[in-house]
């Protein structure tokens, strides 16, 4: 695999065309049962299925139907505030932030898709291994990614998949049964022909989902639980991880944390309500922090593998031939100098605040955070709905500190439920004056 380190090859090898298609990396990423893939929107390679997958519910993914989310987002926050006042402000406890604002992503994205939490919240814990599975189906993944004939001989070998015991991923199981749960609902009380009435607005994604389903006759059987399975598993860890690099960061950095109180207090934002989509989408710190966490530390953490077309191609001013395994990591472009500047190891929203329209564009158009072209992040807006609320919300309610002092480094162990993080901290309630 080359692996490409010039911001200025996004384009070519991520266009919109979508010219270099996915590697056999993604393969690796697949579900698979009986030796057969599981179809998925992101790890697919077939862009014939891409596009079936895509084409019907790319809107409701958009800008515009982000408000319709947000009661869902909302509760949520509010039960994850409702959480850590009981648990640890009250307590004084330590809290260990890195696990619960896994916690808290896993849980929004169920409410948004679900209209159901899992629950881990209001648990304070896994379920039915959930977060236990997510995160030893990544670590596997990021070895057997790189080695995809490895996994082909190991993993996915259609003969050793017959012999073993089907196993269902537990992701997949609560996405069934909340399936399940909707059609009986579905059957008992929702009009089709009114599921544009006021009533239906804030709809969930399973029940529009399950509105294409019996709109289109052309949705294959398996698309409903692919769309809702392929929420949860690309939506949750990521958005996890850029709200802790965002958190982290606040707190080890107390000059960002009092410019972002100071803009939240221009603009009027200092009461205890959750702050709304409208309001969060005009503060240009707050998206600078934003920004600036997904280039510091990109949650997709290996580069986005793409296969040479025929005839081959030009990169770097290199004849590449077809078939080769190119691939751009955004942990390595998201610190080139030339494009961030000679500081780019180091965080600093303010170089997106201060620079000029040219720089910014530029900046904008070598972050990779949420990938580029035809294939990036089709949930982009999504995580963006809970990050931009919760962010200023939380900063808002609560004074966070570490609980050694000093916010050790992140030192993650290889099991879900660690105690090493340099995410231990102490949370109580914010007095302006403090
Ligand atoms: C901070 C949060 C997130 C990050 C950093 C992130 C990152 C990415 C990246 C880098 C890609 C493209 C990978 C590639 O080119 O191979 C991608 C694709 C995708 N993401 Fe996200 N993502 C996030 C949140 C979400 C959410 C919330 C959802 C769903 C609600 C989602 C669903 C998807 C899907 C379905 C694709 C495949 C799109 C396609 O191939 O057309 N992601 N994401």
């Amino acid at each position: 695999m080359i692996s490409v380190s010039d911001p200025a090859e996004i384009p070519n090898i991520y266009s919109f065309s979508g010219k270099f298609p996915k590697s056999d990396f993604y393969r690796a990423l697949s579900f698979y049962v009986k030796g057969k893939a599981i179809p998925g929107l992101f790890a697919t390679q077939d862009e014939n299925i891409h596009r079936l997958l895509k084409r019907p519910i790319a809107g409701m993914y958009s800008m515009t139907s982000l408000v319709s989310y947000e009661p869902h987002v909302d509760s949520t926050i509010r039960a994850f505030f409702n959480e850590l006042d009981i648990r640890f402000v009250r307590t004084g406890e330590v809290c260990n932030l890195h696990d619960w604002l896994q916690m808290f992503a896993f849980d929004v994205i169920g409410e948004i898709t679900f209209s159901k939490r899992f629950g881990f919240l209001e648990q304070g814990k896994d379920i039915e291994g959930i977060m236990g599975s997510s995160w030893r189906y990544f670590s596997n993944a990021s070895l057997i990614s790189q080695m995809p004939w490895l996994d082909y001989i190991w993993v996915k070998n259609p003969i050793l998949q017959r012999l073993r015991k089907a196993k269902i991923n537990p992701i997949v199981a609560f996405a069934r049964t909340r399936r399940a749960e909707h059609e009986k609902e579905v059957a008992n009380s929702f009009d089709i022909a009114d599921e544009n009435a006021e009533a239906n607005k804030n709809r969930d994604f399973l029940t529009r989902f399950m509105e294409v389903e019996r709109k289109d006759s052309a949705t294959p059987a398996w698309a409903v639980n692919a769309w809702a399975t392929s929420n949860i598993t690309a939506g949750s860890d990521t958005t996890a991880i850029l709200l802790r690099t965002v958190l982290y960061n606040l707190i080890k950095h107390p000059s960002s944390l009092a410019a972002l109180r100071r803009e939240l207090s221009s603009h009027g934002i200092d009461e205890h309500a959750v702050v709304t989509w409208k309001r969060a989408t005009n503060l240009p710190y707050l998206d600078a922090i934003i920004k600036e966490a997904g280039r510091m530390h990109p949650p997709f953490g290996l580069p986005y593998e793409r296969v040479v077309p025929a005839g081959g191609a030009m990169i770097c001013g290199e004849q590449i031939p077809p078939g080769t395994v190119v691939g751009i990591s955004a942990w390595v472009v998201h610190r080139d100098y030339e494009i961030f500047g000679k500081d780019s190891d180091v965080w600093r929203p303010e170089r997106w605040t201060e620079a000029s329209e040219e720089v910014r564009r530029k900046m904008e158009g070598a972050l990779l955070t949420f990938g580029a072209g035809h294939r990036s992040c089709i949930g982009k807006n999504i995580s963006y709905l809970e990050i931009y609320k919760l962010v200023p919300t939380m900063v808002g309610k609560y004074d966070i500190e570490f609980a050694d002092g000093i916010g050790n480094d992140w030192k993650v162990d290889n099991k879900w439920f660690t105690k090493q993080t340099g995410l231990n901290v102490r949370l109580k309630h914010h007095s302006a004056k403090s």
